[in-house]
């Protein structure tokens, strides 16, 4: 036994294992946590916070026991009487975490740091009762320092209180210790928080520099001379290092106590190879820094060789190459998760946006999680990183707005320092429709550009601007790098805006992009759309919004343009659009309102006021919130994916009580025609005309049977589909994302559970009440149907499909063996069964 422990620690330390930047032999501090919750309740009850839940000998014994992440929010119930923005989760309130660990006596002398990728919100720190830290903002990274207040050789205790009751979002924030949370124990000389920056200032085939930028820091009490190191190593796709290319000359640093310093160091690698969306080569800087001939730290830092250029007239260039960003912004919600961080959630949502040619990710409005950045490098996106949905003024009490003065260049400075190494991102981004925007004269734009630049000026500035045709040319846009307009197509889409904007003087060299288009509203699978919910024939924008075919319209036009980042991806928890009682939409764009459409926009919310919608998730998405793909990602598919040969017919053909009646036929295909057959009859050929980008047949009359479609490109059969009519549902299907998972406490397999008549065809209507179950070491942590009206408890393993899909979520316990068995069944169908091994042997990763 003892032996077979032995090869299993050789073996893992054998493996040069990498996760993402950070000091080797950091650990996770997730596990064991005790949480309570104050002030707002679930139910809409107040619970008073006891007295000083922070000292140390606080009995927390009745305290519920957790790991992170956590998301107090996403526990729900659904409230209907909380407005739409809020998600109609109850996520205000106040939460205290605690946790208990031993230090050992041994380790007097080092430093301890706990690193929280982020705490939502109105985070303060206390370790053994002693404040060590806070940090307002609930999306920023931070660290605390616990040495001065450690018990060595004893028990200590960490205590958290969040805020959320202070916390004001236009969409579902979260509520917790929403991602990870790290142990660091250092020596006393360690390399600084963040401190390792790595640049390619020069690459050419043969060879490519790296500059190596270190911030060493001495916590200790007297002078002391150090020394490092660093040395460049191949990095795959599962952060495995491989062969060694470059070695840094040892050199030395002279810190007197309670002083960080900053040295530089080039290094050569031969034959870079490139990070590009199609081959992300990664490489990584491994520094050592030395004290006394001893190493006493290794700071690990993953970086790729790639240039990047914004160009006036010629797009975005990455290695020299035009690259059309075909990007999706998106919020930081795992849909029926919530806010808890999750890397296999993440992935999938990464993939489903690659499976339709999404290249570039806008974190809108906010820093996201830094796995999300890792996920990007491995995978091949661009990302705009993206820091404030306000600034100064804010658009919501209790929002940035507030924290602003005080808090924007720390928080910057943390955004930028912690994510200037990832290749994949390419844009950093100050803001979105802030106010400030019109008023040029105040220098806020220039200002927060000029910060950004103090941490990395490698990359350029942007911030997504609402009504360029306001302010995109008063002034504002020449005081960032690249020009964000949201919703812009049209205005540079009309020939009087954008080439009057190209040729003004000043603007010779600024590019532009859209930092958020379409907006485009429907829910999945609804034609003819039940109460509260809109159509799916993506023909439905708000105001401010537009149709994806506008966009691709204007961007055609003005090649010059970068491309598009479309709001969103995904739906997301809140912003209910049409249905938002919500009136932040209404005070963002207060300055460039008529007092006409201000007048429509108030009876708009008066309505909604008075018909109560159930609405808490968006209906923006490309891809519900359960991750299944709309009509629309086809259309995008269509466009963002030219050489895949591809076609798609909506609506489905289960009408019974329309048989006669006129339904319109969309087909989208990146082909350039299609011809339609009902039933084996032709309804002709059409031709996408110049800016086309969907074939319709609007007037089919509806009769059951089979509505094919054949496309055609450059004269040649290119792909062809049909949907046909279906008969009852008989019996469940599943397709999981994955028939095997790991037991490490984060990995999770998604079951889609679909519905198949007597003929094996799914039936796209089927809407049964389903009951999922697990048997196993493990449980369903969520079911979704991508329903945005739906409001039953995400955890419920019960729920009924809509529009034929429902997803269900599972996780394996931590540390345990064996297989799992996944049942899902409808009253009346032939039920459905899967097994899921658990991968044996885990790891807690960084
Ligand atoms: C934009 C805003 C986004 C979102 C979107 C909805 O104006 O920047 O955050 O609210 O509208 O269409």
């Amino acid at each position: 036994m003892r032996k077979k422990w032995l090869i299993f620690i050789v073996l893992l330390l054998a493996v040069p294992y990498v996760r993402a930047q950070g000091h080797q032999g950091e650990t996770s501090f997730d596990w064991g946590w005790l949480f309570a919750r104050y002030g707002w309740q679930a139910d809409g009850t107040r619970i008073p916070e006891p007295v000083s839940p922070e000292q140390y000998a606080f009995d927390d014994s009745g305290w519920r026991k957790l790991d992170l992440p956590h998301d107090w929010g996403i526990e729900g119930p659904f409230r209907p009487d909380l407005e739409g923005f809020t998600g109609k989760l109850p996520w205000k309130g106040i939460g205290w975490y605690r946790k208990h660990f031993r230090i050992p006596a041994k380790d007097k002398g080092k430093q301890y740091y706990l690193d929280f990728d982020g705490a939502m919100a109105n985070a303060e720190v206390w370790l053994n009762g002693e404040k060590v830290g806070d940090r307002p903002y609930g999306y920023i990274s931070f660290r605390v320092d616990l040495t001065p207040h450690i018990r060595w050789g004893e028990e200590n205790v960490v205590a958290v209180r969040l805020n959320t009751e202070k916390l004001g979002s236009r969409w579902y924030p979260g509520a917790g210790i929403y991602r990870h949370v790290r142990l660091v124990v250092t020596d006393p000389v360690h390399v600084a928080q963040w401190g390792v920056f790595v640049t390619t200032p020069h690459i050419t085939d043969e060879e490519g520099k790296v500059s190596v930028n270190v911030k060493i820091q001495n916590d200790g009490p007297v002078e002391t001379e150090c020394s490092y190191t660093v040395d460049i190593y191949e990095l795959n796709t599962d952060d495995v290092r491989g062969k060694k290319v470059a070695v840094s000359p040892s050199r030395k640093l002279v810190l007197p106590s309670d002083v960080s310093g900053s040295d530089s160091v080039l290094l050569k690698v031969a034959f870079p190879k490139r990070w590009s969306l199609e081959h992300t080569n990664r490489y990584m800087a491994s520094v050592k820094v030395f004290r006394n001939k001893k190493k006493v730290d290794v700071y690990e830092v993953p970086f790729g060789f790639r240039t990047i250029q914004f160009t006036h007239d010629n797009g975005f260039l990455l290695n020299g190459k035009r690259v059309q960003i075909n990007g999706t912004c998106n919020h930081h919600d795992l849909g029926a998760l919530g806010a808890a961080v999750n890397e296999a959630a993440l992935k999938r949502q990464l993939m489903i946006l690659k499976s339709f040619g999404c290249n570039a990710l806008r974190t809108s409005h906010n820093p996201p999680a830094p796995e999300l950045l890792t996920l990007a490098d491995k995978l091949g996106f661009l990302v705009m990183d993206e820091a404030f949905d306000c600034w100064g003024v804010g658009k919501k009490e209790y929002d940035y707005g507030a924290l602003f003065p005080k808090w924007h260049e720390r928080d910057i400075e943390s955004l930028v320092c912690r994510d200037r190494n990832h290749p994949s991102v390419i844009l950093w981004s100050t803001g979105n429709e802030v106010e400030e925007q019109y008023h040029p004269e105040s220098g806020m734009a220039r200002h927060l550009t000029e910060v950004v630049h103090r941490f990395d000026n490698t990359r350029p500035v942007t911030f997504g601007a609402s009504y360029p045709s306001k302010s995109a040319m008063n002034g504002t846009e020449l005081q960032v790098d690249v020009h964000g307009m949201n919703y812009a197509a049209g205005v540079y889409g009309g020939p009087y805006f954008y080439g009057e904007f190209l040729n003004k003087e000043g603007h010779e060299y600024l590019s532009g992009y859209s930092s958020e288009s379409s907006s485009t509203m429907s829910s999945r699978g609804e034609y003819f759309p039940r109460r509260f919910h809109v159509s799916s024939y993506d023909l439905n924008e708000p105001g401010w919004g537009g149709l994806p075919d506008q966009e691709f319209a204007a961007l055609d036009r003005y090649p010059g343009i970068c491309g598009e980042f479309v709001w969103t991806g995904f739906d997301y928890l809140g912003e209910p659009t049409p249905y938002n009682s919500d009136n932040s939409v209404l005070l963002n764009h207060v300055a460039a309102l008529s007092e006409e459409e201000m007048e429509q926009q108030k009876k708009a919310l008066e309505d909604i006021e008075k018909n109560r919608p159930t609405s808490r998730s968006s209906y923006f998405g490309i891809v519900d919130l359960a991750g299944f793909p709309k009509d629309r990602y086809y259309l995008y598919q269509s466009r963002w994916l030219p050489q895949l040969p591809m076609v798609h017919i909506l609506p489905h053909w289960n009408f019974p009580d329309k048989e006669g009646e006129v339904i319109p036929v969309f087909v989208y295909t990146s082909g350039d025609e299609a011809e339609l057959f009902l039933n084996g009859k032709s309804l002709g050929k059409k031709k996408k005309q110049a800016y086309e980008y969907r074939l319709r047949w609007e007037d089919v009359i509806y009769q059951p049977g089979e509505l094919k479609a054949v496309a055609y490109k450059h004269g040649q059969k290119w792909a062809e589909t049909e949907v046909r009519t279906t008969g009852r549902a008989v019996k469940l299907k599943l397709t999981p994302d994955k028939t095997s998972i790991k037991a490490d406490g984060d990995d999770l397999v998604f079951v889609k559970v679909s519905f198949l008549d007597e003929k094996g065809d799914e039936v796209p209507v089927a809407e049964n009440l389903v009951s999922c179950t697990l048997n196993g070491a493990g449980r369903i942590v969520a079911t979704d149907n991508g329903d945005p009206t739906c409001l039953i408890p995400f955890s419920s393993p019960v729920r009924p499909a809509f529009n034929g899909l429902l997803l269900a979520v599972v996780k394996a316990e931590r540390g345990h063996k064996g297989m799992l068995h996944f049942v899902a069944e409808a009253e009346g169908l032939e039920k459905a069964e899967l097994d899921i091994q658990i991968e044996t042997g885990y790891r807690k990763k960084r």
